[in-house]
């Protein structure tokens, strides 16, 4: 059997969503030792009921000092948080795999506008998307973790936007379950209001579109939905290709930049589906090509919860630790 050199980790926001799934899967981690899971400053211990005989620990209110002495800490707390302990914490010592989009933006500008609490990052930021950044992983100390739509994005329109067969013009439609809008309901995301129902929101005006086109290098037209279930994310993305680029170029593409990728599935003209991926740390990318050869649709599946929160910070953190990418995760 392998023995790993163990890590000491720290969880903070356990008690929400993506927090959760993190102490799920770091307390069966062979490399990982999770010697802190907390909550809000000032909140009474509390213990995690869906982890009963998994973690039996309790979540204990926020202390940086004791997070300080750690190896690793995972954020999983809002984005205002995020930007003041998150540089802060890593200047300290341990290495932050931060899940909020706090430092995801590279342009001052662009950050200022979608996170303006976020300060200018005295340290190097990196973008914690293991497919595209598992080089950089092993120096970064501050790894700003993909967000859950542009994963699903990202992975789908990078390797074929960087190889030019596409036209400007993308169209990103995307659905998500409600837990991406976190544990704290609101009346959008109330059971009354999305049971039965489905709510397009944050038309142009949504801070994951800057992501997208980030990582991407072009526009897209990104264009979220709220759907009534618990978890995941389905993406329909529409490009059209540019003359002289064939469906066999998108199949070869897809298939060079994602050959022995751990947490890539292509699909081929079996299109994915939310539930192929649920509860598991896959992305599943399918797509067709229209009969006159110009109209790509793919659709991209992931779990928001795991390859868009907590498996995709354990992905990051398995990299920059140099352990095996998937271990803890299957
Ligand atoms: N949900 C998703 O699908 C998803 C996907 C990718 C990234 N993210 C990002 O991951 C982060 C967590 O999201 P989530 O949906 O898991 O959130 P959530 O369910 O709303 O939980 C938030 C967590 O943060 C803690 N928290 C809030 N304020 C705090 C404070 N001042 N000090 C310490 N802890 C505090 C809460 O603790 P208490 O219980 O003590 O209040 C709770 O544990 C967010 O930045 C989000 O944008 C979420």
């Amino acid at each position: 059997m392998h023995t790993y050199s163990v890590r000491k980790v720290g969880v903070v926001g356990a008690t929400g969503y993506s927090g959760v799934e993190l102490v799920r899967r770091l307390a069966n981690h062979p490399g990982a030792d999770l010697v802190a899971a907390m909550g809000s400053a000032g909140s009474e211990p509390r213990r995690i009921p869906a982890l009963r005989q998994i973690w039996d620990e309790s979540v204990v209110p926020l202390d940086l000092d004791r997070l300080a002495a750690l190896d690793a800490v995972f954020l999983a707390v809002p984005d205002t948080l995020a930007a003041e302990v998150g540089p802060a914490l890593a200047a300290r010592g341990p290495r932050v795999f931060d899940l909020s989009g706090a430092f995801r933006l590279r342009d001052k500008a662009l950050r200022n506008r979608w996170y303006p609490h976020s300060p200018d990052p005295e340290l190097p930021v990196t973008y914690g998307l293991t497919e595209r950044y598992r080089e950089e992983l092993g120096e970064a100390r501050l790894v700003a973790c993909a967000g859950c739509y542009p994963t699903a994005a990202i992975l789908s329109l990078q390797p074929l936007v960087a190889a030019g067969l596409l036209e400007p013009g993308i169209i990103v439609d995307a659905k998500s379950g409600v837990s991406g809008a976190g544990k704290t309901p609101t009346e959008r995301t109330h059971f009354s209001e999305i049971h039965g129902s489905m709510a397009a929101y944050g038309l142009f005006s949504h801070r994951h579109g800057a992501e997208i086109e980030q990582e991407v290098g072009t526009d897209v037209t990104f264009v979220p939905h709220l759907v009534p279930l618990d978890r995941g994310i389905l993406e329909t993305i529409y490009a059209r290709l540019r003359p002289g680029a064939s469906a066999e170029d998108v199949t070869a593409t897809l298939q060079a930049a994602y050959a022995g990728a751990a947490f890539v599935r292509l699909t081929g003209a079996d299109l994915p589906e939310i539930k192929h991926v649920a509860h598991t740390n896959f992305c599943d990318i399918g797509w067709r090509v229209s009969p006159d050869g110009r109209q790509l649709v793919m659709v991209a599946c992931i779990d928001n919860l795991v390859k868009g929160a907590a498996g995709q910070a354990i992905q990051n953190f398995n990299v920059a630790f140099g352990f095996p990418e998937a271990l803890g995760l299957n």
